[in-house]
């Protein structure tokens, strides 16, 4: 079925000028980007963001990385969107990440990992919700 999922490009992603890249790596898989901005998070929106991890104690450190430079989040359109996304992303440590996927190629530890996408349908509807009005995501 055609899907929306939400991408973000982490900062550590942005900082090495991979943009581009990644969402290359998107449009040939034919993901299509229907909604994408740039943002700098604030400690508050980060941490709601992934407040399910609030009791992690990896959740301190990930709230600081994600407010540590711009990040660009999009979201991606099309059939099976939520695990083309995770396919080509890689699993969430780059070091057990297969070759050719975004984490393995641009990410070198768990905590800095280039991407972050959505987990399942309902986590695609509340994040993609998240970050985007309606009248922001153009359908194409
Ligand atoms: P992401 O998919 O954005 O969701 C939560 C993030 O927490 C994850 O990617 C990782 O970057 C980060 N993280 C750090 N330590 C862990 C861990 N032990 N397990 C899962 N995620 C972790």
């Amino acid at each position: 079925a055609t899907e929306r999922t939400l991408s973000i490009i982490k900062p550590d992603a942005v900082a090495k000028n991979a943009i581009g890249e990644i969402i290359a790596r998107f449009e040939k898989a034919g993901l299509k980007v229907v909604a994408a901005k740039m943002l700098h998070l604030s400690e508050e929106k980060a941490g709601g963001f992934y407040a399910e991890h609030k009791e992690r104690p990896f959740f301190k450190d990930l709230v600081g990385f994600m407010t540590s430079g711009p990040v660009v989040v999009q979201v991606l359109e099309g059939e099976d969107a939520i695990a083309k996304n995770r396919e080509l992303m890689g699993a969430t440590n780059p070091k057990e990440a297969a070759p050719g996927t975004i984490r393995a190629d641009f990410a070198e530890t768990i905590d800095a990992n280039a991407v972050h996408g959505s987990d399942s349908p309902a986590s695609a509807e509340r994040e993609v919700a998240y970050f985007f009005n309606a009248d922001e995501i153009c359908p194409r």
